[in-house]
């Protein structure tokens, strides 16, 4: 998986220090487990964990991993997890992609906005939409493990 910004980005000894567990800028906590967490998952299922990032411009994590590995935690559910960050950050231009030996399901929340005009994702008929949508693109492409 590959998670790509255009946010603040971080300098070199970031980077470094954004590795670290006890390392946050989150003022209401001590740690900060996202990166740290998705690093040991993808070593330790015969994976590689990379991350480069230019201050102004933006940052880019790479994980690969093993989905069979006896190790690799369940992936959760993926449709309510991006229909929260598309309900949740609803000013946040988010495109989306899964790719499968089934196909592609890919969305960008600027084109939904294009269609749905003034109304917030949250509205309830936007959102009743944009789940059937998520949910049904990506059973066409989700490939279930053996
Ligand atoms: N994409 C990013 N762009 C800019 N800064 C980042 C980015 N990702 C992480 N950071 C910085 O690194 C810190 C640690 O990131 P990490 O995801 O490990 O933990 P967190 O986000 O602080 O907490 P958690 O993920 O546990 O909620 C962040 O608080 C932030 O300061
Ligand atoms: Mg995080």
């Amino acid at each position: 998986m590959t998670v790509e910004d255009d946010g603040t980005g971080m300098d070199r000894r970031t980077l470094v220090k954004v590795q670290d567990p006890f390392f946050t800028s989150k003022n209401f906590k001590k740690v900060g487990l996202g990166i740290p967490l998705l690093k040991a998952t993808a070593q330790s299922c015969r994976g590689n964990f990379r991350i480069s990032s230019r201050v102004g411009h933006g940052t880019k994590v790479r994980a690969r991993l093993q989905k069979s590995h006896v190790d690799c935690p369940p992936l959760g559910d993926l449709r309510e997890t991006l229909l929260s960050l598309l309900v949740g950050f609803d000013r946040i231009n988010i495109r989306f992609a899964y790719q499968s030996e089934k196909g592609e399901f890919a969305l960008a929340s600027e084109e939904i906005r294009g269609q749905v005009g003034d109304l917030h994702f949250s509205h309830p008929e936007i959102q009743r939409f944009l789940k059937g949508y998520i949910h049904e693109g990506l059973a066409r492409v989700l490939v279930p493990l053996a």
